[in-house]
Formats: C-alpha cells, sequence, structure tokens
C-alpha cells in the first residue's frame, strides 16, 4: 500500500517514520514534508500543504491509497472532503466534522447539548459587550478568540485589569466571536482518540504536553514544549472515566448531529476534583504527543487505521519504557524569533523529529518556531527524561532555547 503524509512538521515526521515501519505499507510519501524525513518518506516540497488541486492529482496519479493529514488547517479548509469525493481514502475528518476545533463555539455547543464536562462558557460577539462581561464575571477567566490560534490564542486573567487588557488584545475591532470559560484547575493530560463515526477507540496510553513556554508552566502559551507519555501519576481510572464520560459521547453527538468524523479526536483534558474535564478537542494527532505517543507504539499504526475504516476492535500494543521529548524552539517564540542560525549535532534518527529546520548548503538552519524534538527512551519516565535532555543537550545552535522541567511532574 502507498500512503500520502500530508504536513511538514515534527507530528508529521513522526507518523512518517511510524507509517514507514508498517507491515501493509509498500511506500510512504510526504507533501510537502520536510528535509529530515528523506530516510521515511519521499519528499514532495514541490507541492504546497494549500495546494489541495495539486495534493488530489498527485494522489491520483500516484495512486495513493490512504492518505493521512497531519495538521488542522488542511482539514479545516477540506481538504479530506475533495480526496474522499475521489474514491481515495483519507485519515482526518472532513470539512464539517473538522469544526470541533476550527470553532471553540461549535465544541461548546456540542458539549453543552450532550452534557459533556467542560469549563462554563459564555460567548460574546463585540468588544462592548466582551467589556461589560469582564466587569462582573468571576475570575480567574480564560478568554478565547474563536477560530484556530496554534495553541496561542487563549489569555488567562487573574484580575480585573487584565481581562480589560486581553478583551482589548482579541478585540482589535469591534466585532468578533470570543469565548469567556470559567478557569479549571487540575492537571492536564491529552487523549488520542480514534474515531469512525459513532466507534470511538481511546489509545490506552495518556500523554502530557507542556504548554508554556518556560520552566514551571510560565510564560505564554505555545505550540507545546515538550511531552511524554505514558503518564503513571494520571491512572488507569481517569483514562476510563474520560473514555466514557467523554470520548463515546462527544463521538455519539457528532454522529447524531450529521457530523461524521473519521480520524483522530485529540482530547485536551484538565483533572478537576470532579473528573476531567474538557479543555479543547482537535481534529489530529497532537504535537508533540504524536512524536512521544509513536514513538512507545509498538504495534502497526497503518493496521490501527484500516481496523478503524473497518470498526474492528484496535489492539494497542505500547513497549514497556517510557518516552520523553524535549522541544528546542527558536529564542523569542512564540513571539518573532530569527530564523537562519546554523543548527547541527544531530542525526536523523529516532532520536529526532524535525519541525522547522531547513538545508542551507550542507548545513541545517532553523527555519520556524519550533524546531526540533529531542527524544529520550527509559525504563522510568526520569530515566526517558535522563535520556532526551542529553540528546538535546547534542544540538548545537545559538539561537535555541528548550524548558529544563519536561516530564518533572512524574518525577516529583
Ligand atoms: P486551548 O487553546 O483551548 O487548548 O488552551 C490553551 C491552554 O490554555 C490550555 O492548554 C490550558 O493550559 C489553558 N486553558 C484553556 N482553557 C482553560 C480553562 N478553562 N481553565 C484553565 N486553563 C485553561
Ligand atoms: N500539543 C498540543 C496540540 O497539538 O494542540
Amino acid at each position: 500500500m502507498k500512503v500520502l503524509i500530508i504536513g511538514a512538521g515534527g507530528r508529521e515526521h513522526a507518523l512518517a517514520s511510524k507509517i514507514h515501519q508498517s507491515a501493509i505499507v509498500d511506500k510512504v510519501y510526504a507533501i510537502p514534508g520536510n528535509e529530515a524525513m528523506v530516510n521515511v518518506a519521499e519528499i514532495h516540497n514541490e507541492i504546497a500543504e494549500s495546494d489541495q488541486q495539486a495534493i488530489v492529482h498527485f494522489a491520483k496519479q500516484t495512486h495513493i491509497d490512504w492518505v493521512v493529514i497531519g495538521p488542522e488547517q488542511p482539514l479545516i479548509d477540506g481538504l479530506a472532503d475533495l480526496l474522499r469525493n475521489e474514491g481515495i481514502k483519507v485519515f482526518g475528518p472532513g470539512q464539517a466534522a473538522a469544526q470541533i476545533e476550527g470553532s471553540k463555539l461549535f465544541a461548546k455547543q456540542l458539549m453543552e447539548k450532550y452534557d459533556i464536562p467542560t469549563a462554563d462558557y459564555k460567548e460574546v460577539s463585540n468588544r462592548k459587550d466582551a467589556l461589560a462581561y469582564v466587569e462582573t464575571c468571576e475570575l480567574p477567566v480564560v478568554i478565547k478568540k474563536d477560530g484556530l490560534a496554534a495553541g496561542k490564542g487563549v489569555i488567562i486573567a487573574h484580575t480585573k485589569d487584565e481581562a480589560i487588557d486581553g478583551v482589548k488584545a482579541v478585540y482589535p475591532e469591534e466585532q468578533g466571536q470570543v469565548v469567556f470559560e470559567s478557569f479549571l484547575e487540575g492537571e492536564e493530560f491529552s487523549l488520542m482518540t480514534f474515531v469512525n463515526g459513532d466507534y470511538a477507540v481511546p489509545f490506552d496510553c495518556i500523554a502530557q504536553d507542556h504548554k508554556r513556554a518556560y520552566d514551571n508552566d510560565e510564560g505564554p502559551n505555545t505550540g507545546g514544549m515538550g511531552a511524554y507519555c505514558p503518564v503513571p501519576h494520571i491512572n488507569d481510572e481517569v483514562l476510563q472515566q474520560t473514555n466514557a464520560r467523554i470520548a463515546q459521547p462527544i463521538a455519539r453527538a457528532m454522529s447524531q448531529e450529521g457530523y461524521h468524523f473519521f480520524g483522530l479526536l485529540y482530547i485536551g483534558a484538565i483533572l478537576t476534583k470532579e473528573g476531567p474535564k474538557v479543555i479543547e478537542f482537535n481534529a489530529r494527532f497532537g504535537d508533540p504527543e504524536a512524536q512521544v505517543l509513536l514513538t512507545r507504539m509498538e504495534s502497526d499504526l497503518m493496521q490501527h487505521i484500516v481496523d478503524l475504516d473497518e470498526r474492528q476492535p484496535i489492539d494497542f500494543k505500547w513497549k514497556d519504557e517510557a518516552v520523553v521529548g524535549v522541544m528546542l524552539a527558536s529564542k523569542g517564540y512564540p513571539g518573532a524569533y530569527d530564523k537562519g542560525h546554523e543548527v547541527s549535532g544531530f542525526d536523523l534518527d529516532s532520536r529526532y523529529f524535525v519541525s522547522g529546520l531547513k538545508k542551507d548548503g550542507d548545513h541545517y538552519v532553523n527555519s520556524g518556531g519550533r524546531v526540533i524534538l529531542a527524544i529520550g527512551e527509559g525504563i522510568t519516565v526520569k530515566d526517558a527524561q535522563t535520556a532526551a535532555y542529553d540528546n538535546a543537550k547534542k544540538i548545537k545552535s545559538d539561537n535555541l532555547f528548550y524548558r529544563s522541567d519536561i516530564g518533572d511532574k512524574a518525577i516529583k
């Protein structure tokens, strides 16, 4: 079978590596891919991720059997629908179902209607109402702009002044949809769930991301600064609760409302005193959660996707080891950062997943915010953490930074 991966980040690097190992896959292609994937996929960076017609044309001409879409934007733009209309199998939801990620309001309304545990919310559609709301709302309050924000569109305001500044920041103009949420306290975790209509199968391995830019969860929100799995202190009971109260009901809800979701539903949850509650849904694998989960996964991802398509049982197998991934990001990220600084010291092997590097002559330079994820494996999270930081330290660059506490929550 021939598989085409869409995307250019570290998550797609991990997807390509894992699918390349599949017993049922003959060849992996990537559009646009990145140069670090050369050992696992045929790269087609002459085609843009946004060029839907060219992607469909390539998939037909190359007789691709399955397309696996990594990032949210092509899903929200309807790439899966277009490919399916041409009779090509796609792992990833169509445009309508991808709203579960693309619109906070869509997700909130669905959770409200189907009684799925999440933070209370209030939607407003203009700055005036937003400013009026923060006069009286409970603090802290969470302010989210509707639409895609790459994990960077969320403001947590602890005081009224911060809330007023937050409203001004999300309202450069008078109008616009904004969701206010009550602040949930507890530990966050990520549960990847295979979904085919009302058939939902969560991974039986939780991961934990580190969303803030700096140590001790300080600084601005990012796309994710590191992840690890499994999460030993978030036990099986929590996984079962998340499945029963969130994964199964949301799959049924989408189905009942006429949104057929086929792909990976990312449940971003927070473990509150009342149990797990939803922070966000994504319509695709987490990044960098995918990199650590797929490193730990022993069973065949592509076989799982085929089994999901056929609504067969999915039999996950995991290595005994824990996996930690430490993100090296360009200094300044998630704000402005310099590009073009040399990055060296790493090999293109399973210890590194590349998201923001490009070739410049015979060396690599940084070309994005999140640049490269250093992976470590070990019997315990502590051992995996030590290995990950050893690998992170091998990378040489004057322009990268990383958090020094990835995995600490499992080690305390
Ligand atoms: P989101 O883009 O919705 O995933 O939010 C990004 C991050 O903001 C989350 O990973 C949380 O750390 C934080 N966050 C979002 N919503 C809430 C909430 N209701 N309560 C507490 N923290 C939140
Ligand atoms: N790591 C969080 C996300 O992929 O949205």
